[in-house]
């Protein structure tokens, strides 16, 4: 039988890394097909791609053996491909029925829009995911798992012959998983094709029935899924350690890691000796819990050392560092800094107790988008001082250069809008203002800080990470990029389903320990 939708040779590039490199891929009509891969792997590109949302740098698509003008979301469309975004893209102020049918509102006679038809189909759509919604809510006000049930419910309306959805579940309660899961088999068993990305094995078990997996933007593997699935090869798979088919991946790994991230380097740990160890942590935490996440974390953190955290999606990491940061409660759980306890309670509070964070959402978090890049440095400066008015205009420019110059912010004009920098040099203003030395950092606390960002600012900002540190920070990084993780951190500690299961240093930190880790495997 044809495959419905074919991808031949796709290749993607972003700057220096390689997102994709010739990935061919066929999906039959009514199969499930799961793709599977670490973080970073290039699931998200692949899926957007084939939804005609991003355009490949190489490679042919087809659907039903016609072929698909590439990064045409409308042609994507036409053939019948939907999608549902990793990360939902809804309208915050329209409500939520309106969401659901963004982009293929019903038209009426006339072409008007019908409202109330829409109305109600939105509402059993949704209905079918999860009961009880506030249909008139507007779409921004919902919980990240709300808002996942709207952007796949947004999919489903279009009525797909080809459903592609990127990480339905990373966000939803085991009962919504659940009403998803069968969903997707009676979808499938009407003769639907679906693209699922999942890090859940059990997901993948219960409505796949193949999988493909990615390791470094090419594809390291595929087998059938039958009853079970062979877990310790789809991880050997993702970890490019897989014999077989993957042994030439293992073979150009070195290579591979090199053109993904040219010049980061393991910035730290050459200085950090045994004594160091003996010494008073500069912050350690126990038993830290917060929302349904974060279920009892136990670390500990020294002073000019870099600690990375490694998670998939919703492991509770973000939940981690908002709450040492003061950004969200902590249930339970202690929290010392250099021996003294101390219980977030603000970020003002803990930004006095010398705890600051570098947001995963620059723009809700760290910036004022709309002021300058002079003001977004200054700013938490200015606020420190006790008699701000005071501040000396010189000084305050002298901070300000120096800054920019030393992080290498390309601004023309200090006076420039923040909103007009790209996104690493966004990054770097965030990350920039905690250099202000009246501002005592102590622990420095990064979500995620070069998400999106490309390789040459990504090397720039762990440069800044990297004085900080030298200047005696403790620094805990949480990136979804393990090989960044690995390259930069001088300890790893990752989580799974809210606890640390690991604690890799020295030469068990490698890919395919977090791998292994990360599924809460211990490692073999
Ligand atoms: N818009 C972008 N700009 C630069 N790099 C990107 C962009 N999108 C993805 N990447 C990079 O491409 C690689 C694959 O990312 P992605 O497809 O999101 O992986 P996955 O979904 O498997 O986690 C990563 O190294 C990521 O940092
Ligand atoms: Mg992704």
């Amino acid at each position: 039988m044809m495959p419905i939708l074919t991808a031949d040779q796709i290749t993607k590039r972003y700057g220096g890394v390689v997102a994709l490199e010739s990935v061919s891929i066929e999906l039959n009509v009514g199969e499930v097909l799961g793709l599977l891969g670490a973080n970073g792997s290039g699931k998200s590109t692949l899926s957007s791609i084939l939804a005609g949302d991003n355009r490949p740098d190489a490679g042919l698509l087809r659907v039903g053996g016609v072929d698909l003008e590439p990064g045409s979301p409308a042609a994507a469309r036409a053939a019948g491909i939907a999608i549902a975004h990793q990360h939902p893209g809804l309208a915050p102020d329209l409500p939520v029925w309106e969401n659901v049918h963004l982009g293929a509102e019903i038209c009426g006679p006339g072409k008007f829009l019908n409202r109330a038809l829409a109305r109600k189909k939105a509402g059993e759509l949704l209905e079918s995911l999860r009961p009880h919604w506030d249909l008139d809510a507007p779409a921004g006000k919902l919980t990240a798992a709300d808002q996942q049930l709207v952007e796949i419910a947004k999919s489903l309306a279009l009525e797909p012959r080809v459903l592609i959805l990127d990480e339905p579940t990373a966000a939803l309660a085991a009962a919504e998983v659940e009403s998803l899961m069968r969903k997707i088999g009676v979808l499938a068993s009407h003769g639907t094709s679906i693209v699922f990305i999942s890090h859940r094995m059990a997901e993948v078990e219960a409505v796949c029935d193949r999988v493909v997996v990615l390791c470094n933007g090419r594809l390291a593997g595929e087998m059938a899924v039958s009853e079970r699935i062979d877990e310790a090869q789809v991880i050997a798979w993702m970890g490019g350690t897989g014999g077989g088919a993957a042994a030439a991946h293992v073979h150009e790994r070195g290579h591979q890691t090199e053109v993904r991230a040219p010049s980061l380097q393991r910035l730290r740990g050459a200085h950090l000796t045994t004594g160091d160890a003996a010494a008073e942590p500069a912050l350690s935490a126990r038993g830290l819990q917060a929302g349904t996440r974060l279920r009892g974390a136990d670390f500990d953190v020294r002073q000019g050392e870099i600690l990375g955290i490694a998670g998939l999606q919703g492991h509770g990491q973000e939940e981690l560092l908002d709450a040492l940061a003061g950004y969200r409660k902590l249930d339970e759980g202690h929290v010392k800094l250099y021996g003294a306890p101390l219980i977030p309670r603000s970020p003002r509070q803990m930004i006095d107790a010398g705890v600051c964070l570098v947001p995963n959402d620059r723009h809700r978090q760290g910036l004022w988008l709309e002021q300058s890049v002079e003001f977004n440095l200054a700013q938490v400066g200015v606020n420190f001082e006790k008699h701000a008015w005071r501040l000396r205009r010189v000084s305050k420019r002298r901070f300000v250069d120096d800054v920019v110059a030393r992080l290498r912010i390309k601004t023309s004009d200090v006076r420039q809008p923040v909103r007009t920098l790209s996104g690493g040099n966004q990054q770097k203003v965030v990350i920039g203002r905690w250099l202000d030395a009246r501002v005592n950092v102590r622990v420095l606390l990064l979500s995620d800080p070069t998400k999106g960002v490309d390789v040459i600012a990504r090397k720039e900002i762990y440069e800044a990470v990297g004085l900080l540190a030298d200047a005696g920070a403790a620094v805990i990084v949480y990136a979804s990029d393990t090989a960044e993780l690995l390259a930069v951190c001088d300890r790893l500690i990752v989580l799974y389903e809210g606890r640390v299961v690991a604690q890799l240093e020295g030469n068990d930190m490698n890919e395919s320990q977090v791998t292994s880790a990360l599924f809460g495997r211990s490692a073999a």
